[in-house]
């Protein structure tokens, strides 16, 4: 297994960005540190899912050239938010992608979900250096995405603040001597629930992570601790180490990102407020180090830090994502799918809490997705479909029996 090569550029200001899903929770982020320092930025383009108002704000704001929302049904409203300036105004898929191929140097890739993979793709197939939030593209096409890089001399630098983390501890010329990645979670809002208690879990409560504040899709993984999962398979693909030499370590007060464990004994770690703005700045400033927003880290004001193993029991969805990750071929595809299904099910109060991880445990286990590796994005597509479609009928089924 192969990881990703990083080469530093030489920093040249302004930094010519782009920012695919500016209007969430990392998007907003990022045009927040954007918007401190302009002068070292050149916005190229912006791009939504629906929010019109808030993308041309931003694209004002920030002087974009372009903004983009993939709704086709949303031009009109967009062209209207933008009468009167400059900005060019575009919507759909297609236009999704044409804003990832801009020649931007730099683009944070942070639409949610494989909604995200094809503009992410694009941009590392050009050779950008990516900002990579968009953990699901990386889990569904791992191997086109790491190739991509390798092919165009582009780079994906990690802003999941865990990866982030590993990411500034990491000497890549030593990943022989590396005992193990340790990847820290709070455990979410369910940490301390029984079963029984996560059986009746409403929507509002699976959002109200303890630490961190972030789009809904994420907060309902990191509630079914799905998205430690997920960052497992991403830590294995962008860190090159084997599923048995990355361990989970719940840490519930999130101010340890995640850590490198040397053979020598020495542990590196990353720390930091939990604040998405702190990886971003890293990533935005990389190779260099930029003013950042984040409040500092008061040692002297922390509450005692706390370590504990995760409980696959009342979390069987890390099972789940080491399951995919050692199967390999397209059984990520077909885990990242059901799963987004299941949580979307959730948040419609179709389904139960606990539901998303059996239904995922279904889609997986009637699976009989190839372990061949995947070699194109038309596949990527059609398990993804395929494994979506098997999700609906296990909820259909789901809902018959209850
Ligand atoms: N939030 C965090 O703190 C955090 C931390 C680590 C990693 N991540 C990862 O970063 C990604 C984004 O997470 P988030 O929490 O920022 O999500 P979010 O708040 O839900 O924002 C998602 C963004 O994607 C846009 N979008 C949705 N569907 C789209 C489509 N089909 N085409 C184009 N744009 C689309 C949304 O536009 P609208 O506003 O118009 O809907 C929004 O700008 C996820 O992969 C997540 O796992 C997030």
């Amino acid at each position: 297994m192969g990881m990703i090569r990083w080469t530093a550029p030489s920093h040249e200001k302004p930094r010519s960005i782009t920012i695919l899903g500016s209007t969430g929770s990392v998007g907003q982020s990022t045009a927040d540190i954007v918007d401190r320092d302009p002068e070292s930025y050149n916005v190229e383009a912006l791009v939504a899912g629906n929010s019109v108002e808030g993308l041309a704000d931003q694209a004002r704001r920030l002087r974009a050239r372009l903004a983009v929302v993939a709704n086709p049904q949303r031009y009109r409203a967009l062209k209207d938010a933008l009468a009167g300036t400059s900005i060019e105004a575009a919507a759909g898929p297609e236009a999704v992608v044409e804003a990832a191929s801009r020649p931007a140097d730099w683009v944070m890739a942070a639409i949610v979900g494989f909604a995200g993979l094809e503009s992410t793709l694009v941009a590392a197939r050009r050779g950008a250096m990516v900002a990579l939030a968009n953990k699901e593209a990386l889990v569904c096409a791992g191997r086109l995405m790491m190739e991509a890089v390798e092919q165009s001399g582009g780079m994906l630098l990690p802003v999941d603040s865990e990866h982030n983390a590993i990411f500034q501890v990491f000497e890549a010329s030593q990943r022989h001597a590396i005992d193990r990645l340790v990847l820290t979670g709070s455990g979410g809002p369910f940490r301390d629930w029984s079963l029984e208690e996560m059986a009746s879990a409403t929507p509002e409560q699976a959002l109200a992570h303890p630490n961190w504040d972030m789009g809904p899709k994420i907060s309902i993984d990191s509630a079914t601790m799905m998205n430690k999962g997920l960052e497992f398979i991403e830590a294995n693909l962008l860190f090159g180490l084997p599923p048995e030499q990355i361990e989970i370590v719940i840490h519930r007060q999130s101010v340890i990102h995640s850590m490198v464990a040397y053979r020598d004994g020495s542990v590196l770690a990353q720390l930091g407020t939990p604040d998405m703005r702190v990886p971003i700045s890293h990533a935005l400033g990389w190779p260099a180090r930029i003013d950042g927003p984040a409040a500092r880290l008061d040692f002297t004001d922390l509450a005692p830090l706390t370590f504990e193993r995760p409980d696959s029991s009342r979390f069987p969805s890390l099972r789940l994502a080491r399951e995919a990750l050692v199967l390999g071929g397209f059984a990520p595809i077909v885990l990242n799918a059901a799963n987004e299904v299941a949580v979307a099910a959730f948040l419609a109060r179709r389904i139960g809490f606990l539901d998303i991880a059996r239904i995922v445990e279904d889609v997986l286990a009637a699976s009989s997705a190839p372990t061949a590796p995947v070699e194109s994005l038309q596949q990527v597509h059609a398990a993804d479909l395929e494994a979506r479609g098997r999700a609906e009928e296990a909820i259909r089924r789901h809902s018959l029996t209850n």
